[in-house]
């Protein structure tokens, strides 16, 4: 793969959007990055492949050279306007984030945890005693949905219809980008329909009406800033929880001796939800720019290359992790970047990793001998690039009495 001639010191053709990785890239990954923590991908018009931990650790602390405002986080670029605060660069990105920042403290995501866990088991109640269900349909994809469109204030009844959309424009970017640019365009009008009958019946004190009323710079926050942040939290908190919940439950079934120790201790969990997204992480890379020529790791970049920075590569690093394909519940230091690094770490992450959790209780505790009915493999999106899950897995388990905790 080496070019000779070329300065850069390993080429590949490496497309992270391509349908022939998205059941499996991280042999793909391991293979590049046995050659080189960086690499050179000719597709897209060209651009960087970060793949070792600590290059993608190095270039997301350093956001001065790596920026990540327009042409923003997709290779290619997304058909959307710019997702704030992800596509913006320092100071701004820390402004932004400010305004929502409390409200996804470990603190805030704590007083959700109740409601969230009732919610768990109403779900649950409704097909536990069919003893059948559709663990993304049924479960992850509602879970996480219905809790951020509640604290969005959205109706939650009508959260298909949002992951439907989300779908089409975070899976469908290069291969349906048409699909793509119309599902943003009704994200878009949603929002601001939604934001219009808001002024019109009164703010609440959801996040929707905390964007309406903050200000950024001692001005009010332009209301367009508000519908993009209204739309990233929408991609953050839709898609990412119910892969990760996917991802982790295909982990257990293909590891007896997993659901075992988890079944016997659910303690485990404490660390063993940070080693199955290091194993399994849901987003799987985002993109920079270069503000400036640097060299790194022997590559010369220059200004205005574009570098991937692929998290689930760095997640599986031999030199960070010791046997990085094993899944280790007792693994320690476990320092991994499936949430990002630096100045862009999600903002959802407290949240996303207790929905996370309490999903994963909730099965181990409810559902303990779930099978799944399926290869998973023929449910993986076709395109992996910037989300690593499953849109159906077929599951059958003992049928059970619902506890009816609650009424849906
Ligand atoms: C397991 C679940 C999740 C994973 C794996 C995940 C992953 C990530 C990653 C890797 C980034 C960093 C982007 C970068 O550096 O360019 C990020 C940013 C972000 N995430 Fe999450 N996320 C999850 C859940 C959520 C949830 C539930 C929300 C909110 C509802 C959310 C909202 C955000 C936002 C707003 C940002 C942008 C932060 C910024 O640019 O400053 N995420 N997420």
């Amino acid at each position: 793969m080496s070019a000779v001639g070329d300065t850069r010191k390993v080429n590949t053709s490496f497309d992270h959007h391509s349908s022939d990785i998205a059941v499996d890239p991280y042999p793909h990954y391991k293979s590049m990055r046995d050659q080189c923590p960086i690499v050179w991908s000719d597709a897209y018009q060209g651009f960087w492949v970060f793949l070792g931990y600590q290059a993608v650790w190095n270039a997301s602390r350093d956001d001065a050279t790596f920026l990540s405002s327009p042409p923003g986080v997709g290779i290619p670029d997304y058909p959307i306007r710019p997702q704030i605060p992800l596509e913006t660069d320092a100071p701004m990105t820390q402004k932004l984030r400010a305004i929502l920042h409390h409200h996804f403290s470990p603190a805030a995501v704590q007083r959700l945890e109740p409601t969230i866990r009732e919610l768990a088991n109403e779900l649950v109640d409704a097909f536990v005693a069919k003893g059948e269900c559709d663990f993304i349909v049924d479960f992850a994809q509602p879970l996480p949905a219905r809790t951020v469109l509640r604290m969005l204030g959205y109706e939650e009844h009508r959260w298909a219809e949002f992951v439907d959309l989300i779908h089409t424009v975070v899976h469908g970017v290069t291969s349906d980008p048409d699909g793509a640019f119309t599902a943003a365009f009704a994200l878009y009008e949603e929002i601001k329909g939604n934001i219009a009958k808001r002024k019109e019946e009164g703010l609440g004190d959801d996040l929707v009406s905390v964007l309406l009323t903050a200000t950024l710079d001692g001005e009010p926050l332009d209301e367009e800033i508000a519908i993009d942040y209204i739309l990233l939290l929408l991609f953050g908190g839709l898609d990412t929880t119910t892969s990760a919940l996917g991802n982790a439950l295909v982990r257990i079934q293909a590891h007896p001796e997993i659901r075992d120790q988890l079944l016997a201790d659910a303690s485990l969990l404490d660390d063993g939800i940070e080693e199955f997204l290091r194993l399994d992480s849901p987003v799987q890379a985002l993109a920079r720019t270069l503000a400036h020529d640097t060299e790194m790791c022997g590559q010369h970049l220059k200004q205005g290359d574009r570098a991937l920075l692929v998290w689930a590569a760095a997640d599986r690093d031999p030199e960070q992790f010791p046997e990085p394909d094993e899944l280790r519940l007792d693994r320690t230091g476990n320092r991994h970047v499936a949430f990002g690094v630096g100045l862009h770490r999600c903002l959802g992450s407290n949240l996303g990793r207790t929905m996370f959790r309490i999903m994963l209780e909730t099965v181990l505790e409810r559902l303990p001998d779930y099978e799944l009915t399926d290869d998973p493999a023929q449910y993986r999106f076709a395109d992996a690039s910037s989300v690593y899950g499953l849109h159906h897995l077929p599951a059958r388990f003992s049928p059970q009495a619902p506890r009816h905790t609650a009424s849906l």
